[in-house]
């Protein structure tokens, strides 16, 4: 296993390229078994999920191929309509199958995702949903078994707003009979990007973006293309980076529209934070302010960036309460942060941070991906050595994360354990 190692206290100074979105990626890609011809999709991260959800697709009989950031699909040899339990713990995201096989093939098998480090992560709200357009479920020997004769389109409204179940429904109920409503759906900016390329196969998927959305059904789509936009927690990580360790760093092939609750907050800081149309520049000198942050669905402030601006709090001027309501369990980092010197109490969803002066570089290790985001962070700006361990979170998410740091500057460098 790999390891990272980082000498912190070098101020970075530069520009990176943000990679496509891992959150937006992985459900267009699934979305490529709603058709029978060959899709092909650009800008697509080098990443572990992204190998898993090319892993299941294969198993499910579609055709993949990938050369760097182009990967070409033909699901055209469905012929399978089982996810193992095998493929679906690797990534929770395997559930974004269900809809599209349902729709395709009216039958699904599909594993229970199972618990996760972040919180139980139930996904009720995606067999609700598929309930309401016609399908039956069971729940046996630990799979999720679906079947219908067809679906039918129906209202369906989500008690919590869910990324991943509008998703599921929206894929789903492109190829159901007649008008699918789904209200208080996810908003954020990866289920936009999922209705475009719907919409260019053929589907007919109206109100992306906001809490209602609209789908008509279709009888068959065609294979269409995409270019995966930027992947919008990457470039926040990186700003955050730029406010913590010091310097100016120029966030490039970004979507400021997406970042503006990050943006917000680290402007609050008493950061300097210049907005382009594809990019954001992030200066900072001294020590910056505390600020309070309370996570909440898009476009709220996102729960992706918040241990990352956690660390960001360790070392600001003050006392502040960041509030994590998404979640339950997504304070993973704050006991290998306080390892680091940080000052943090934890009480029921909420974590009063109280800056500290400097953090101390330490061996740290984390069981969740943006958890260990944060802990490069903090290994940044930390005095003396890092050293990271299970960094395959990292890999998970973040495309040569050491690689992009080491050109701004960081003294960083990944071995193996
Ligand atoms: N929820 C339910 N029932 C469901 C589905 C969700 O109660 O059937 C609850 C969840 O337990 C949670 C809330 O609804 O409390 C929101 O969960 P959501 O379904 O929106 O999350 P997700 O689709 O599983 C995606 C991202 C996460 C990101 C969340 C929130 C992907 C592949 N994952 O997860 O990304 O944190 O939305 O924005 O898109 C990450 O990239 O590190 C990551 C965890």
């Amino acid at each position: 296993m790999d390891k990272i190692i980082i000498e912190g206290g070098r101020p970075l100074q530069g520009s990176i390229t943000v990679s496509g979105s891992k959150n937006a990626a992985l459900p267009i890609l699934v979305s490529s078994l709603l058709t029978d011809g060959m899709s092909e999709y650009e800008n697509v991260p080098q990443l572990r999920d992204i190998q898993s959800t090319i892993d299941l697709l294969m198993h499910l009989g579609a055709r993949v191929s990938r050369r760097a950031g182009r990967v070409c699909i033909d699901a055209g040899g469905l012929d399978s309509h089982e996810a193992p339990y095998d493929l679906v713990r690797k990534m929770r995201a395997s559930i974004l199958v269900l809809g599209p096989l349902l729709a395709r093939l009216k039958r699904a098998r599909v594993s229970l995702p199972g618990g996760c480090a972040i919180g139980a992560r139930p996904i009720n709200l995606h067999l609700k949903g598929m309930e309401r357009l016609g399908a039956t479920i069971e729940l046996k020997h630990g799979y999720v078994e679906a079947r219908t004769k067809q679906l039918r389109g129906a209202e369906i409204y989500f008690d919590v707003a869910t990324v991943g179940g509008t998703e599921n429904l929206m894929m789903a109920a492109c190829l159901a009979e007649g008008q699918t409503i789904l209200r208080n759906a996810a908003r954020e900016p990866e289920i936009t990007a999922l209705a475009e390329i719907l919409n260019a196969m053929g589907a007919d998927v109206q109100g992306a973006g906001s809490s209602v959305i609209t789908i008509n059904g279709v009888e068959t789509l065609k294979p269409a293309g995409a270019t995966i936009i930027p992947d919008r927690i990457e470039a926040g990580t990186f700003m955050v980076a730029a406010a913590l360790a010091g310097g100016d760093i120029r966030v490039e092939n970004c979507e400021p529209e997406h970042l503006g609750a990050s943006i917000n907050k680290l402007r609050l800081t008493g950061a300097e934070v210049n907005v382009g149309s594809q990019s954001i520049q992030v200066c900072s000198q001294g020590r910056l302010n505390g600020v309070d942050i309370k996570t909440q669905p898009f476009p709220g402030f996102p729960t992706d960036m918040q241990a990352q601006f956690m660390v960001l709090m360790t070392i600001a001027k003050g006392q502040s309460l960041i509030s994590e309501t998404i979640f339950e369990n997504r304070f993973i980092h704050v006991s290998e942060l306080k390892r680091m010197g940080a000052d943090i109490t934890i009480n029921g969803n909420a974590a009063m941070v109280r800056g500290v002066t400097k953090l101390s570089g330490a061996p740290v290790m984390a069981t969740d991906l943006r958890a260990s985001a944060s802990l490069v962070l903090a290994g940044l700006v930390a005095e003396g050595t890092t050293e990271i361990s299970r960094i395959y979170h990292l890999d998970r998410g973040y495309e040569a994360l050491e690689e992009k740091f080491f050109k701004l500057g960081a003294a960083i460098k990944r071995v193996k354990e």
